[in-house]
């Protein structure tokens, strides 16, 4: 999935600047944060090792690249020593790898939180849904009553059977995330279900890729209404909700969509959300010399490398891969001078990073007409 090369954007006067990350796969995240040896001293929301933190606390809305980055390079050193001390050898991470892990955690925080059965009920009610499905009861010939329906393990389940429904002889309900939820809960509730948190699984975003072309979604979505570089921040239900609103946009019959595949797409909505990374140039500028990058970086007897060897490739996943390879390279020069590990802020690291980015530009109005915002919030 390289297929994005890294590009910078840069309004007119060339400080706020864009640029591409790579699309990471959720499913890939999970192997990695296994195989990579994160799970030797963390765990994510749930049992596991508590050497480092759980790092599900860390995963709140608003979630981005340049959080994880900065949080992995603030903690480093630390995490540096926790290794040796427990003879865990050090990971190397890739820049896709971090993209991979990045993606793992914002769909595994997000992806579903309990609903309430009562108000489920009044949603489904609201909703219309009671005046042709019975909970018990056929109430027109060829209607499925719930106690029929098939298990609904969580709100992409029931967002797929929306996407699938028939969609004539009645007006297509808008619902909002947290109705979702609520309705699910309801519905499993009736269904003898267990209503509470679900397990996490991510679908594949690799393979959300090709579905949109499988599944008709290219023969609406291409250029100037590509769903890639959205610049929102919807997690899993939200995402969901947004799909089920989507169906009175299908005009004509579109192929049936399974369980798996509503959540592959899924994963690959929500890893494009993260497409477009932005930062500003200027105040990264003042960063790197308020944390005194300079000192050895534009130094070349100093030993460090010149980090104009990094413009036009910087991102915050780069920055991870870079603070697993050369952080410790690094530390040990900080340590003969004398230097403290400098910590960044979220911001800092986003600025920090296009700032170093920052030489090929390109007007930032290509990409404003590529995308395309979501018409309606669906938290709300
Ligand atoms: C040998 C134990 C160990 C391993 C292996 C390890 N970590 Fe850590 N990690 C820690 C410790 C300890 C801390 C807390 C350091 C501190 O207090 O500053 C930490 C902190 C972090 C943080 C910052 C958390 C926060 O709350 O801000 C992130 C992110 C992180 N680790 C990611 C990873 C990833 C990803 C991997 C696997 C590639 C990994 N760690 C492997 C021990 C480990
Ligand atoms: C105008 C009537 C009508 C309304 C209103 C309606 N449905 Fe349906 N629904 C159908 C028909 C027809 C089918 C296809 C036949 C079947 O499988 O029951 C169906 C199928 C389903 C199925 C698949 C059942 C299975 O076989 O497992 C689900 C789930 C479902 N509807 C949920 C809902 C929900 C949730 C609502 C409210 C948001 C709703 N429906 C509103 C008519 C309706
Ligand atoms: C018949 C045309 C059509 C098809 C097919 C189609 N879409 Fe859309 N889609 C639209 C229109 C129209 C909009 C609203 C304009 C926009 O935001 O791009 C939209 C919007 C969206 C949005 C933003 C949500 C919103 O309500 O604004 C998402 C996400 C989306 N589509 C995903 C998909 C996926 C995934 C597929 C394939 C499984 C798909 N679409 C297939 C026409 C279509
Ligand atoms: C005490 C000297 C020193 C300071 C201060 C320093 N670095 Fe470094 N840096 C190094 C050395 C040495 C390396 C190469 C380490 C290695 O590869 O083992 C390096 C490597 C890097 C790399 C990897 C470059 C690549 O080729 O991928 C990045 C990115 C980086 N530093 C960023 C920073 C930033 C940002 C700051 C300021 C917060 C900073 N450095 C401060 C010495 C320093």
């Amino acid at each position: 999935m390289k297929l994005l090369a890294v590009l910078l954007v840069v309004a007119g006067t060339g400080i706020p600047a864009t640029r591409r990350l790579l699309p990471g796969d959720p499913d890939h995240g999970r192997e990695l944060f296994r195989s990579q040896n994160c799970v030797a001293c963390h765990s994510f929301s749930g049992p596991g090792a508590s050497v480092g933190p759980d790092l599900a606390r860390l995963v709140a809305r608003g979630f981005t690249p340049a959080q994880l980055a900065s949080a992995m390079w603030n903690h480093a050193p630390r995490m540096w020593a926790a290794m040796k001390r427990h003879g865990v050898a050090r990971p190397e991470l890739s820049e896709q790898q971090a993209a991979d892990l990045f993606a793992f955690f914002f769909a595994a925080h997000s992806f579903e939180k309990p609903g309430q059965p009562r108000q489920g009920e009044e949603v489904f009610q609201s909703k219309r849904c009671a005046e042709c499905h019975g909970l018990d009861t056929a109430l027109g010939s060829g209607i499925t009553p719930v106690s029929g329906w098939a298990p609904l393990p969580d709100s992409v389940a029931l967002t797929r059977e929306m996407w699938n429904h028939p969609r004539s002889g009645f007006v297509f309900p808008r619902i909002a995330s947290r109705q979702l939820t609520d309705l699910l809960s309801y519905l499993q509730s009736f269904q003898g279900q267990p209503t509470g948190p679900r397990a996490f699984s991510p679908g594949s975003a690799e393979s959300g890729t090709t579905l949109l072309e499988t599944k008709g979604c290219t023969g609406c979505h291409v250029d100037p209404k590509a769903l890639e570089s959205r610049s929102t921040r919807y997690g899993a239900t939200d995402l969901a909700a947004v799909l089920w609103n989507h169906v009175p946009k299908l005009t004509g019959s579109t192929p049936p969509v399974s369980y798996q595949e509503m959540r592959d797409l899924i994963a690959y909505l929500s890893s494009a959300q993260f497409l477009e990374e932005r930062g500003d140039m200027e105040r990264g500028k003042t960063v790197f010399a308020r944390k005194r990058c300079a000192t050895c970086h534009e130094n070349l007897s100093s030993g460090a490398p010149n980090l104009a060897a990094v413009s036009g490739k910087m991102t915050s996943f780069d920055m991870m891969a870079a603070v697993w390879k050369h952080g410790p390279g690094m530390w040990s020069r900080m340590q003969e001078r004398r230097f403290a590990w400098p910590h960044f802020r979220d911001s800092e690291m986003a600025d920090l990073t296009a700032y170093l980015h920052g030489v090929e530009f390109r007007q930032r109005s290509d990409l404003v007409r590529q995308r395309v915002r979501l018409a309606v919030d669906p938290r709300q």
